[in-house]
């Protein structure tokens, strides 16, 4: 028996903060996001919403597209930076919404990488413990941890939700995946105050350090390196020619990474599925999104080759080698 993707399902909320909404709020311009960085919209979660809310959809349409009854379900783990809460889990908090009882359910992170790296949590889970069928669901509502005050962060983030029913199946689909971390550059990319380092306190609140701080020039050149290296890892460990590989899912951090990525590896870009201009990055939640909308759009057809491929926070990156088998 091998492990496979099932069905998928994504969730967008409906209110949207376009760059000429951001061109009101800080010393930008339209011109410049798209040039810069080739987004022009994102979605924001509406208040008294969470990671919650926007996973329970997206995870309710991936259960419908696998065709399952939902107490199939024998495992939710959830991917997110922007959780509910910082406990219960929000894997939990969608457990109860599902209507599901007494199953494991938590959360893990690896920021943008986490959708992938929940593929082989789910992989492990099902091909060494035993389960049958299992949610892995990718939420974020990184509108909660931006700053609107700075514009080298603000223009990029957006909120979303992705997930994938993930099923024992005769034919392998999560053929393999490279996971990796690199914990010294913890300090390119992080949020320095609200949890156990640095509670919220007047202090931090007045020093906007429960917002997301970030080097972004420093960031986007170890993003390129490592999100080739990550795809080049899985071809060559499981000797697959670029030609074979029908799509690319690239996290939606920038355009112009997207593209050094593709100038590297030497695929064209043709053949990286790319939305970014709609969303902007939605850390966890942008790789089952965009995973969804190739499928349901036709982009993704029954034995494609996939290569799903992500870098963020930690720094972690990582990439899958998917078969889709529906
Ligand atoms: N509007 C107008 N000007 C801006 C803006 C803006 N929104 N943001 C920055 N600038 C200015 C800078 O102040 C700078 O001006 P200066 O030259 O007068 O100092 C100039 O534009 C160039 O700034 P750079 O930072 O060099 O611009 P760059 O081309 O590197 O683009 C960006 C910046 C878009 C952030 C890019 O570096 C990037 O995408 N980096 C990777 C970011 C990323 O992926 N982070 C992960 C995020 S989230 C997560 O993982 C959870």
């Amino acid at each position: 028996m091998g492990v496979a993707i099932i069905g998928t399902g994504s969730y967008l909320p409906y209110l949207k903060l376009t760059n000429f909404d951001l061109e009101n709020m800080v010393d930008t311009s339209d011109e410049w996001i798209v040039t810069r960085t080739g987004i022009k919209e994102r979605r924001i979660c509406p208040k008294g919403k969470g990671a919650s809310d926007l996973g329970l959809e997206a995870s309710l349409m991936a259960i419908k597209d696998a065709g399952i009854k939902k107490d199939e379900i024998e495992f939710i783990i959830c991917a997110t930076i922007t959780p509910d809460m910082y406990f219960p889990s929000t894997a939990c908090i969608i457990q109860k919404k599902l209507g599901l009882e007494n199953i494991p359910s938590f959360d893990f992170q690896a920021a943008c990488s986490g959708f992938i790296y929940g593929m082989e949590i789910a992989k492990g889970l099902i091909s060494g413990c035993g389960y049958k069928k299992g949610l892995v669901v990718a939420t974020e509502c990184m509108s909660r941890l931006t700053d609107y005050t700075d514009r080298s962060t603000c223009v990029l983030l957006g909120d979303g939700a992705g997930a994938a029913v993930v099923s024992e199946n005769e034919e392998n689909g999560i053929i393999d995946s490279y996971l990796s971390s690199n914990g010294k550059y913890e300090n390119l990319l992080f949020t320095p105050g609200g949890v156990s380092l640095k509670p919220s306190s007047f202090e931090t609140i007045e020093k906007r350090e429960n917002f997301m701080k970030m080097e972004g020039s420093t960031l986007f050149k170890i993003a390129i390196y490592s999100m080739s290296e990550s795809v080049n890892k899985v071809l060559e460990r499981n000797k697959i020619k670029k030609e074979d590989i029908s799509i690319v899912i690239p996290h939606q951090a920038n355009l112009r990474i997207i593209a050094g990525v593709a100038k590297n590896l030497e695929i064209p870009i043709e053949k990286f599925f790319i939305n970014i201009e709609k969303y902007g990055n939605m850390s966890a939640a942008c790789i089952p999104i965009a995973l969804d909308e190739a499928v349901k759009n036709g982009r993704i057809k029954k034995g494609d080759l996939v290569i799903t491929v992500a870098f963020g926070a930690g720094l972690t990156w990582a990439a899958n080698l998917i078969r889709w088998v529906k």
